[in-house]
């Protein structure tokens, strides 16, 4: 495939915007081939118009159960779901399109009184509520001790910068307040290998950074390049402290003698070397002495919060006392930092208030598709004959684990194959394919039905790789594009289960998840052989196993 076959078809423009979104939804670093899917608003919605005779002919109005115990449940039959305007815009961020009518299919088979919930729940103005009820769960005790830290470092910089930096000699450096950022900053020398790499990856650096900034009492601050692909503002709001800050500005305030700057770079780091560079003493590795600049300027794509509790013995006891754990550590940092823009929280909770009902089991797949097929959407040749592996274990682990309150089982797709997207959807009518696949009739596949494409990025990297900003004017659909991308890795972790390929990405959505025995990770289709048997309750992937893998933990 070289670069001019694919411009037969789609145009430059076009080409630029999905490299672009492309590599910033990959890894980045990892392979010097670059694929990946990308979504966007405003290209055809590829997903099939399946109308299903549940849609349009929906009967809602039978609440007799005689199988259910539930006595004066009687479904409301005034609330109802569906159309292209269940998701209304609240402000000017990103607006997600309605959720797909797999969902309101689905909801036809759950419990009357979870359907009257969700009904109760609906936000009369924006169709669903954008609180997403994170109170209340076992986070520990440290947030409220840190945000006063920020707000009194924050006052301390105002101040700082106002008697003109660390230039001005006759500062006290108990006046200088200690600061550490996370940047995600493209190296113009190394694209590609030297870059912070996809949502998963920055999610590791950003993460563990504030890690580092609770254990030593440093403020915290965090950017992304603009046009890389878009700023941060933009897909999360800020929940608890203000993180915004301006690098440069930054930089020159501190940058003067060697105790103001400082620069530190994990970027790609391996096991070994995060070791070496988080505990070049070992156990009793003080943090405060690694770097020991007033202001630390941290580039990384890589985690070591689990390494710490397994590792560190210097901070157990503190850690503990702070209530953290191996296990709630990622959740609430990520939790406490960000929050998806409203828009995205009220497409999220249309499917999270679903994936956590009583009568539903919830079973997510992550199937990340292999490099072959992926230059045009034409050629995508993916099919559950190739994939079968992760609807065995999703039967399974479905078999293993159904109670007998849950009146309906729901498959979750996230995939970067439309073609395998469709065929899932089909499972829904097609009883050949149910009985092959799914081997059960209470059973529905729901997806997001937000727009895939497909890229090869790799052909037409050389091409574009110098001029990649001149495309801020796509800025919208970048916005769409990385929206997207949180959305399906937040709902990854809110469904009960979820099977996963083995990369970053549903890691992080692994780590986000409450219950850490709750995901199965999958190998690559070639070597689909090595797949666990998923009914075993001892084949759930430990946090301590992912913290090994790829981008580490
Ligand atoms: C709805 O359910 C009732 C009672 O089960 C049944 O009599 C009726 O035919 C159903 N209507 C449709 C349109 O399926
Ligand atoms: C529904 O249940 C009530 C009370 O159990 C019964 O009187 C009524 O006939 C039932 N209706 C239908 C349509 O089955
Ligand atoms: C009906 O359900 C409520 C709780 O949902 C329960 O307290 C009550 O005893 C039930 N009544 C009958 C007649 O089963
Ligand atoms: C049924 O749902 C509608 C809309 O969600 C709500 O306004 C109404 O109060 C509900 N009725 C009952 C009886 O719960
Ligand atoms: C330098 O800092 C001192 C406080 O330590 C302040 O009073 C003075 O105004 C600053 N000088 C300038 C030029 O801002
Ligand atoms: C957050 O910090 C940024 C950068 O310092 C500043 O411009 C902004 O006004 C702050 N926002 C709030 C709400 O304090």
């Amino acid at each position: 495939m070289t670069y001019q076959d694919l411009n037969t078809t789609v145009d430059l423009k076009k080409i630029k915007f999905r490299y672009t979104l492309a590599k910033w939804l990959t890894t980045g670093s990892m392979a010097a081939v670059v694929l990946m899917a990308m979504y966007s608003l405003f290209y055809p919605v590829l997903q099939s118009k399946l109308k299903l005779h549940l849609v349009t002919d929906r009967n809602i109005t039978s609440s007799n159960d005689s199988s259910s115990p539930d006595n004066f449940s009687r479904r409301n039959t005034t609330c109802k779901f569906g159309g292209n305007n269940m998701i209304v815009p609240s402000d000017d961020s990103y607006t997600p399109p309605s959720p797909d009518d797999t969902l309101w299919q689905a909801l036809d088979y759950v419990s009357d009184d979870d359907f009257n919930n969700y009904c109760d729940r609906r936000d009369l103005l924006y169709g669903f509520s954008d609180d997403l009820h994170l109170d209340g769960q076992d986070c520990g005790n440290w947030q409220q001790d840190f945000s006063r830290l920020q707000q009194q470092r924050l006052q301390q910089l105002n101040q700082l910068k106002s008697w003109g930096g660390l230039k001005n000699k006759s500062i006290s450096k108990d006046d200088i307040p200690p600061f550490v950022s996370y940047v995600c900053q493209e190296d113009p020398k190394h694209r590609g290998s030297h870059s912070c790499g996809g949502l998963a990856d920055r999610m590791s650096g950003m993460i563990s950074t504030f890690f580092f900034a609770l254990l030593t009492n440093r403020g915290y601050l965090m950017n992304w390049q603009k046009g890389d692909p878009t700023p941060l503002e933009s897909v999360f709001e800020k929940p608890t402290i203000n993180w915004s800050f301006n690098p440069k500005e930054m930089k020159q305030l501190y940058n003067s003698g060697s105790q103001g700057f400082q620069s530190v770079n994990t970027l790609n780091f391996n096991w070994e070397k995060i070791r070496a560079a988080m505990f070049p003493d070992g156990p009793t590795q003080d943090f405060n002495e690694l770097w020991t600049a007033k202001y630390v300027e941290v580039k990384s794509n890589r985690g070591y919060i689990i390494r710490t509790f397994d590792h560190s013995t210097r901070y157990t006891n503190q850690l503990s006392d702070m209530g953290m754990t191996k296990t709630n550590s990622f959740r609430c940092i990520l939790d406490y930092l960000f929050r998806p823009t409203s828009g995205s929280r009220r497409f999220i909770n249309a499917y999270k208030e679903f994936f956590q009902m009583e009568s539903v089991l919830s079973i997510g797949l992550q199937i990340r598709t292999d490099d072959q097929a992926m230059a045009h959407p034409e050629d995508d040749m993916n099919t559950f004959e190739m994939w079968d592996y992760f609807l065995t274990c999703a039967n399974d682990l479905r078999n293993a684990k159904r109670q007998p309150h849950h009146k309906r089982v729901v498959y979750f797709l996230l995939t970067d194959s439309n073609r395998l997207r469709q065929e899932f959807v089909s499972m829904n009518t097609d009883q050949t394919l149910r009985d092959k696949y799914i081997q059960d009739d209470q059973t529905s596949m729901v997806v997001t039905g937000l727009p895939i494409e497909h890229i090869e990025a790799k052909t037409v990297k050389t091409k574009f790789d110098a001029d990649i900003t001149a495309l801020d004017s796509d800025h919208e659909r970048l916005l769409a594009g990385v929206n997207s991308a949180v959305i399906d890795n937040w709902l990854l972790s809110y469904t009960d289960y979820r099977l996963i390929s083995r990369q970053g990405f549903g890691k992080m959505a692994a780590f986000h998840a409450t219950d850490p025995r709750s995901t199965i990770s999958l190998p690559r289709v070639d070597r689909k052989e090595r797949a666990v048997d998923c009914g075993n309750p001892n084949s759930f992937t430990t946090f301590d196993t992912l913290s090994t893998w790829w981008s580490l933990g």
